[in-house]
């Protein structure tokens, strides 16, 4: 008898709210995914969609008093993960799922050496002497390409560029081997050339570890090197999912094509580029059903009702939220 394991990360029906002017206001809606060992997915989309908000979510790191999960399920490896208690979630960031975080700097703390960030969660969740935390992360730092590892780990964050930093905060995130890494905006702080280096890395890591990467990016482009499938955000809305080829083959929600189309390519001018007008609503201004309408050149009246997220191909993998394009296959 086989059996089929449970995903490395599944998230389901996750619906989070976020505070502001005193109201409440789903900012991530009823988003669910699977990501399976060794895969990467990418969860893409404009500023404010939602996407560190899911990030967060998954980790139970919303800000107090401003963010709250209100429904949907989070489980790693099969064993759930959301609602738990505080000490228990403690035990699993870090440990089970590695996050990098959005901003190195905030997440770095300058006042600590780089080596002492890394070997904290190994003191923490490892439980190993100070000596051997910080020869792991020694270690760690050679394996994400930080040159003179031995001398740099008594530096400080700002003794190191964007790109060292970058490196930093993954080999935090992976100090304690965990089999889920969350990589939010991992690379959009970097001049191009330290972008694919560090993505290279992270592509390297994943294959070495079989880790399964929830990769968040505004940057198409990046998604197309490195993902398996792909979420399109929008409004807090998974618009569009797809394995990453079909995506950009066959791009079907009205915003992913914007989004296509914004994109800079080597193989077209820069002329052809059609920036999306507009910009995403602030929470308290969406509009009701597709959120995404007031900036949709294919609107429709039916469209003041919330479309759901429909299968458009018969192997029913790739799935759209649009009442006008996204017909049953
Ligand atoms: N702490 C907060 N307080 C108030 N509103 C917030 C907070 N965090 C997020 N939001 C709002 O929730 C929405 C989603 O934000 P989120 O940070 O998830 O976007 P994002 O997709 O990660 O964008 P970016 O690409 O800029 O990082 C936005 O409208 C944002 O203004
Ligand atoms: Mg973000």
């Amino acid at each position: 008898m086989s059996t089929v394991a449970a995903p490395a990360l599944s998230v389901k029906n996750l619906t989070t709210e976020i505070r502001s002017r005193d109201q409440w206001h789903q900012a991530v809606r009823d988003v669910s995914f699977d990501i399976v060992q060794r895969e990467t997915v990418a969860l893409v989309g404009e500023s404010g969609c939602g996407k560190s908000l899911t990030a967060l979510s998954i980790m139970a790191l919303l800000p107090p008093g401003v963010g709250r999960i209100v429904g949907g399920r989070v489980s790693a490896d099969g064993q759930l993960i959301s609602g738990i208690a505080d000490a228990e979630m403690e035990k699993i960031r870090g440990s089970r799922i590695g996050m990098v975080f959005q901003e190195p700097m905030t997440s770095l703390n300058p006042v600590l050496t780089v080596g002492f960030q890394i070997a904290e969660p190994l003191l923490y969740h490892r439980d190993l002497s100070r000596r051997a935390a910080l020869a792991r992360a020694v270690e760690l730092m050679d394996l994400v390409r930080i040159p003179s590892a031995a001398q740099r780990i008594n530096d400080y964050p700002h003794q190191f560029s964007g790109g060292m930093r970058q490196r930093v905060m993954i080999a935090m995130a992976l100090a304690c081997a965990p089999k889920v890494l969350i990589a939010d905006e991992p690379t959009t702080a970097l001049d191009v050339t330290i972008q694919a280096q560090v993505l290279a890395l992270l592509a390297e890591l994943q294959r070495s570890a079989g880790l399964a990467v929830l990769l968040i990016t505004h940057n198409l482009g990046v998604v197309a090197s490195v993902a398996d499938r792909v979420l399109v955000m929008y409004g807090g809305d998974v618009v569009e999912s797809a394995a990453m080829p079909d995506l950009f083959q066959r791009p079907t929600h009205p915003y992913t094509t914007a989004l296509l189309a914004a994109m800079p390519r080597s193989d077209r001018s820069s002329e052809t580029i059609a920036p999306i007008p507009g910009q995403v609503p602030a929470l308290a201004e969406m509009p009701v059903g597709c959120r995404f309408q007031s900036r949709c050149p294919l609107r429709e009246v039916r469209c003041v009702e919330r479309p759901p997220l429909r299968p458009i191909d018969a192997a029913g993998t790739h799935h759209v939220r649009c009442w006008v394009t996204g017909g049953a296959p």
